[in-house]
């Protein structure tokens, strides 16, 4: 099979031919149909350091992914009943892996494991013809959810588990960074039933993005400012939501500048290192600010799949963030469209 793997510990990937993997105990063989790139794929790509966790060569990269159960392992509940998997269902993959033993893990909180591992960063994902993954990890998905959707389900479930964190009903809602994720967000602010959703960037195709998946204003923060832009919409006392979806600090400056006192502000985006805060801008408007990662197993799977499936604008607004799709040949061109930070979400699809 076809698998695009790190060959040595250095920059670069390899598109290889190796044999494909069985299912060891308690594991799931999956035909990939398709998988998304991100930004942990190009910091791998390039070597530089920036990926979470060690992946240690020769190894699969990809950890977005949608495909079909081709095999299952010992020890798996097999058959048609409910929480039971089979061949040919359609599932979309949890790359989280978790311990099971630590007090979080096992108080039920196992997003919040410490000593979770990521497929396709600590072991063979999900670019390749098959991958194997522990049937846990698994989440099937129902019919209205079609290939693409279904690989996007790793940062849509970042953006709801964002999303989970804020009040968004009738609110005024900022989002900075019209990323695939941040895009997502607005798209979800909307369906929530936002007051006004804003993001701010600062790359023009992306603010577009932004504003065809439901942003009231995408703001390029190069040419306007927000107070110009609360103004307009009659933000009188500030945002009541805030979403951090850039990693730049300036991200997280505007949104305790200009968020209401009271209000949450959840931190998904990664920063590059540590950077200065006005805390006492913190302190005195009270507001909570909170750290998020991956998605909430399975809570934020469970929310995911039933917003989309009864929402067609909102399927449609999710699926609009892909604007480029390559063959698993054309990976160098894949790897380069995404690097270059202007695409929405790009996708190798697996089946060509
Ligand atoms: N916590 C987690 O579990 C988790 C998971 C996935 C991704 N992430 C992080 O979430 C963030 C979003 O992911 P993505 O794939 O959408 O990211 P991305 O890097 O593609 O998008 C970030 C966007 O922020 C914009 N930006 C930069 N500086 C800005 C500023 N000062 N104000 C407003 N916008 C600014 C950039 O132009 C870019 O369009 C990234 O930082 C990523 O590393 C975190
Ligand atoms: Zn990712
Ligand atoms: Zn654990």
């Amino acid at each position: 099979m076809r698998a695009l793997r790190k060959t040595a510990p250095a920059p670069g990937l390899e598109l290889c031919e190796i044999p494909e993997p069985e299912p060891g105990f308690g594991e799931v063989k999956i035909r990939v149909m398709r998988a998304g790139l991100c930004g942990t794929d190009i910091h791998l790509f390039k070597w530089d350091g920036g990926a979470p966790g060690s992946l240690t060569p020769p190894q699969t990269l990809g950890h977005e992914f949608y495909g079909e159960i081709s095999a299952i392992g010992p020890g798996v509940a097999e058959g048609r009943g409910r929480d039971e998997l089979h061949v040919g269902q359609r599932v979309s993959v949890e790359g989280h892996i978790v311990c099971g033993r630590c007090r979080n893990c096992r108080a039920g909180r196992r997003h919040m494991c410490i000593r979770t591992i990521g497929i396709g960063v600590n072991r063979d994902g999900g670019f390749a013809d098959y991958v194997v993954v522990p049937a846990g990890n698994v989440w099937v998905q129902p019919e209205a959810i079609d290939p693409d959707l279904g690989a996007l389900f790793d940062p849509f479930g970042n953006a709801v588990h964002s999303c989970q964190q804020v009040e968004m009903t009738g609110q005024d809602v900022l989002v900075t960074g019209a990323g695939p994720i941040g895009v997502m967000c607005a798209a979800l602010a909307r369906h929530a039933g936002a007051r006004h959703v804003v993001v701010t960037d600062m790359m023009p195709s992306r603010l577009e993005l932004a504003r065809a998946a439901g942003a009231d204003v995408a703001v390029d923060i190069t040419q306007q400012t927000l107070p110009e832009v609360m103004e307009a919409l009659e933000i009188r006392e500030g945002f009541d939501a805030g979403l951090e979806m850039s990693g730049a600090p300036g991200g997280l400056t505007s949104l305790i500048e200009h968020c209401t006192h009271g209000a949450t502000i959840a931190l998904l985006g990664l920063p590059k290192g540590a950077f200065p805060i006005n805390w006492n801008q913190v302190i005195t408007r009270m507001l909570t600010i909170k750290g998020v990662y991956g998605r909430e197993m399975f809570d934020t799977w469970y929310l995911a799949t039933y917003m989309l499936e009864t929402s067609e604008q909102l399927r449609n607004s999710v699926r609009s963030i892909i604007t480029h799709r390559f063959a698993p040949e054309e990976w160098e061109q894949a790897f380069a469209a995404a690097a270059e930070g202007t695409a929405g979400k790009v996708i190798i699809d697996w089946e060509r």
